[in-house]
């Protein structure tokens, strides 16, 4: 008996002593595999803007990466976007791609079942803030509808990691700048585009609270501009831009006219509209540092990170770094406000700094200057000159 109580005591303290540790060294280096990039990442939307600048970033970074969109919002010559194909001769590497809609189930069980997926990144979504106020339902239809179905997949395929992206239109009117993530959300959001983010958001600290497997970072952008240094890769919006940073270039390469600068009188420096505008790769980046959080064994549940640069900069003060960066004359003229638009917001990022240890590198003359030798280079954007 005394033997039996010696020999059990013994394997006790071996196993406590080298079992247990063995166990937090091997999830420790799985992580740290994990941060390495040495992990498979699903992109949503990964033809668009922000989700090809965010491929090259991944793929820069060891990622296996495999993108789906349904092509709404990207041009493309035959089965992949020809954004993703420029993205593939910048890195020198290959992106597996399916052209899938996020609402369609099965092929995104389909996607799930071939590739062992460690996480998401969600970019896929409509963003034209007009256009939503015209067509609600579609918004909300894909958008809040997609959204949902695709962490219903994740889940029955054991895949509970996310990141977000979200917008700082969530914040609606600010009550307070610089603008921090306990800052209101939900209320002012006005038009139903913020309104999905808004809802999407609420959704996945929902599914946090309902398992707590979970993880979730969402991550809040303020105004994204600019363009891959190589200038192969840029923003290019169908039709007539609604944000101001492609609609000054498109004047700047003699696409448009004239620029319209919405509202002289609101209560800033020169009278025109302020924004946080973030360089694309700056904000690519900030997806990369939020991965990175996700595979942190001691991360749970949900976190929403601004990614801003934390400065505001006018209309008229964008107008003039462009006009300085391209060599060009920008005409513009003052009209009346833009329904819906807010006067200023920039953000407080000092929690991505401190948490994701990161931060904006890239400044207003980066953003001009990238994002005229895009347009430069490409004048009708991905479509062949
Ligand atoms: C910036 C400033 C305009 C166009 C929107 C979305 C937001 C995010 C970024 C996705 C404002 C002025 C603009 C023009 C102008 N998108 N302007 N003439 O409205 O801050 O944010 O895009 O996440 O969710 O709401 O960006 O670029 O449209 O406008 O004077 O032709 O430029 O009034 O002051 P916005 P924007």
């Amino acid at each position: 008996m005394l033997n039996l109580l010696y020999k059990s005591s013994y394997v006790f303290v071996l196993f406590y002593y080298a079992i247990i540790p063995l166990g937090y060294l091997t999830k420790w280096w799985v992580t740290i595999e994990k941060m390495k990039g040495n992990s498979t990442i699903l992109v949503t939307g990964g033809g668009g803007y922000v989700g090809s600048h965010t491929v090259v970033e991944l793929l820069k970074n060891n990622y296996t990466v495999i993108a789906l969109d349904n092509m709404i919002n990207c041009y493309s010559g035959n089965e992949k976007p020809e954004s993703l194909k420029r993205v593939e001769q910048i890195t020198g590497e290959t992106v597996t791609f399916y052209n899938v809609d996020i609402r369609d189930r099965e092929a995104l069980d389909k996607i799930f079942k071939t590739h062992k997926i460690d996480s998401v990144i969600h970019f896929a979504a409509l963003k034209a803030v007009g256009e939503s106020v015209k067509i609600p339902l579609t918004y909300y239809q894909n958008n809040v509808g997609g959204s949902a179905t695709l962490l219903e997949v994740m889940a029955k395929n054991g895949v509970k990691s996310i990141v977000f992206s979200s917008s700082a239109t969530v914040y609606g009117n600010p009550q307070f700048l610089p603008i921090t993530e306990d800052h209101p959300t939900g209320q002012g959001c006005t038009n139903p585009y913020g309104k999905t983010k808004f809802f999407v958001e609420e959704i996945m600290k929902d599914v946090c609270t309902s398992d707590p497997e979970w993880k979730v970072i969402l991550l809040r952008y303020f105004n994204p501009v600019g363009a891959h240094d190589s200038g192969m890769i840029g923003e290019d919006p169908s039709g007539i831009p609604n944000n101001l940073m492609p609609y000054i270039s498109q004047v700047a390469v003699g696409r448009r006219e004239k620029l319209q600068v919405f509202g002289g009188d609101y209560e800033t420096p020169d009278g025109t509209g302020v924004r946080d505008y973030i360089h694309i790769t700056d904000l690519a980046i900030g997806h990369l540092k939020a991965l990175e959080k996700i595979f942190q064994c001691d991360f749970r549940s949900w976190k929403a990170y601004n990614l801003g640069t934390g400065r505001g900069y006018s209309v008229l003060e964008m107008v003039k770094a462009f006009s300085e960066a391209s060599g060009k004359q920008i005409k513009y003229e003052i009209t009346c406000r833009r329904e819906g638009d807010i006067s200023a917001c920039y953000a407080d990022a000092s929690l991505a700094k401190k948490e994701l240890n990161w931060t904006a590198t890239r400044d207003v003359k980066d953003m001009c200057k990238d994002t005229w030798n895009w347009q430069n280079k490409n004048p009708k954007g991905f479509q062949k000159s």
